[in-house]
């Protein structure tokens, strides 16, 4: 692994580019070190006082827990050397304004996935830059198009940093005796047809019909329209979810649903959905609402959620179709029971 391109060689190269991508590198490179910090305080826990016990609620509403606040203050304390007009966090209530005269702005959510911090699962770090606009409190309002870098980390097995910087997708990995990061996939293509898919099933009885629709299309298999088997995975870690979705392709749904709260899904658009959909698309695949590209979207405030479907193009385009064609939802479900013959006698 010696030989590979370092992600500060990598960096050294982009920031050659111009003015702006010399502030996005830093900021990139600060990330990177924060979650080496991270990926030590996730792989040792309770003996570094980082067990992953809930300590409160974040501004959102969200069980929070000790390693949610250790992972925003490393990454605040490694971002705050460098000059960035506004930060944002899922741990803060509101933005908080830098350097007014600094170029980019960063979205963060320090530690995706949390509720898996003590089971010993994958959790991440995901990050969003921003162009500062002149007006700052517009910051975080901006349309997910207008990223100039996205990435996140996954703290598994390997700790992994995936990055786009708006041309393509590159993987990461952290060589740990040289605490650096090192090149391990270049331009990453996600599949355009999946047979795998990953929603959390126990809220079925709650999801509107396409979605209904669409989960009994991947359950139909062979004997259904989709004339093909899938295979099911949930692991509860976004990050992980969608490194699984870059390595072999698939497709991933957080939709809305009827739970009181769950009306705009459960993700947030601003540090979870633009940034992973930026990602998706930089990689050939592609991320939606099930009715909105979610890049076009801009968020109204901070922490507002979205409906998320992400992952290979096929699949993410089939959940597009059933949402906008109500007589297509009904034709479906109508002749794919009758194949599968559960009702007949
Ligand atoms: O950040 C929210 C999150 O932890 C995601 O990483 C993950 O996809 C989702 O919540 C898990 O939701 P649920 O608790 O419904 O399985
Ligand atoms: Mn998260």
């Amino acid at each position: 692994m010696t030989g590979q391109l370092t992600l500060e060689g990598h960096l050294q190269r982009y920031s050659e580019t111009g003015p702006r991508a010399l502030a996005v590198a830093a900021a990139i490179d600060a990330i990177a070190t924060a979650a080496i910090e991270i990926a030590g305080l996730t792989a040792t826990g309770q003996f570094a006082d980082a067990s992953g016990l809930t300590t409160g609620r974040n501004s959102d509403g969200d069980l929070q827990r000790d390693l949610d606040v250790r992972a925003d203050a490393v990454i605040r304390r490694c971002l705050g050397r460098l000059p960035v007009a506004a930060l944002a966090s899922e741990e803060m209530r509101e933005p908080e304004i830098g350097d007014r005269e600094a170029t980019i702005c960063v979205a963060i959510d320090p530690l995706d996935g949390s509720s898996n911090i003590d089971i010993n699962m994958t959790v991440g770090t995901i990050f969003s830059i921003l162009p500062a606009p002149d007006d700052l409190s517009l910051a975080f309002h901006q349309r997910g198009t207008t990223q100039l870098a996205a990435g996140f980390v996954t703290y598994g097995p390997q700790t992994a940093l995936v990055l786009t910087v708006g041309d393509g997708v590159d993987v990461f990995v952290l060589d740990r005796s040289a605490a650096c990061f090192r090149l391990a996939r270049c331009r990453v293509q996600i599949p355009e047809t999946a047979d795998e898919f990953a929603i959390n099933a126990s809220n079925r009885r709650h999801w509107d019909p396409p979605v209904r629709a669409f989960i009994d299309e991947c359950l139909a298999g062979l004997d259904g329209p989709a004339n093909r088997d899938f295979n099911m995975r949930w692991i509860g870690s976004l990050v992980a979810e969608a490194y699984r979705i870059l390595t072999r392709g698939g497709v991933f749904l957080y939709p809305s649903d009827a739970r009181p709260g769950y009306g705009d899904g459960r993700l947030r658009l601003t540090y979870e959905a633009h940034p992973i959909a930026f990602i998706m698309e930089q990689a050939g695949g592609a991320a939606s609402t099930g009715r909105e590209r979610i890049l076009d979207l801009a968020a109204y405030s901070l922490h507002q959620r979205v409906p998320l479907v992400m992952g290979s193009r096929h699949e993410v385009r089939r959940v597009e179709e059933l949402h906008c064609d109500p007589t297509l939802v009904a034709s479906v479900s109508a002749p794919l029971f009758a194949r599968r013959g559960f009702f007949r006698v």
